[in-house]
């Protein structure tokens, strides 16, 4: 698996440190509220492990299972698709969406709306990677890790054909393990 990987763009140390540093903020702008964090599977999963464990402010929280790409290409197919949607009640609530990644904006872009028709009271994005280059739709993430340049990077949640997930280091793919 390490074997496929061109360049290590954060350690396991430097995902750690920035986890902690989003729930320092987090922490200090909900703090007099309650948090519904809806986490979009299956990117967000190591992520939203880490980072909900490091909040002090009271949440609840749920997933939801979105795909905007196809299982085996790179490119984005330009829709989504809720493969499970989330089941508690976000009427009212102060929602934070967790997320590894906005890079078109495609998936977020939806969910923030699809949790805003649900009658959310306020919809913030916590993402641990942002990929501007590729932006189509105006979404903005509210509290993100890092800015990445246009590669395809994979590790910590993030996959390429569904493998790749569990590496502890975000890193970019070596361009011949998807070019061919
Ligand atoms: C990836 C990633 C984000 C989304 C970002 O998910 O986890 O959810 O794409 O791209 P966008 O900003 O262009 O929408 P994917 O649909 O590949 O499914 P996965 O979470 O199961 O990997
Ligand atoms: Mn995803």
């Amino acid at each position: 698996m390490d074997s496929d990987i061109a360049e290590i763009l954060f350690t396991e140390e430097e995902i750690e440190q920035k986890n902690r540093e989003l729930a320092t903020q987090i922490d200090h702008d909900y703090s007099d509220r309650d948090i519904v964090a809806i986490g979009i599977l299956r990117g967000c999963m190591f992520f939203m492990a880490d980072l909900l464990r490091l909040l002090k402010v009271n949440l609840t929280m749920d997933v939801m299972v979105v795909s905007s790409y196809d299982e085996t290409d790179t490119v984005s197919s330009g829709e989504i698709e809720i493969q499970k949607d989330f089941s508690i009640d976000v009427k009212n609530k102060d929602v934070l969406i967790v997320e590894d990644i906005v890079d078109t904006g495609l998936t977020l872009y939806h969910v923030k709306e699809h949790l805003k028709k649900r009658g959310a009271k306020s919809v913030k994005i916590c993402t641990m990677l942002d990929k501007p280059s590729r932006r189509n739709l105006d979404v903005v993430s509210d509290y993100n890790g890092f800015v990445i340049p246009n590669e395809f990077v994979v590790g910590y949640g993030l996959g390429y054909a569904n493998r790749y997930r569990n590496l502890k280091y975000i890193g970019i793919l070596k361009p011949e393990i998807y070019q061919n």
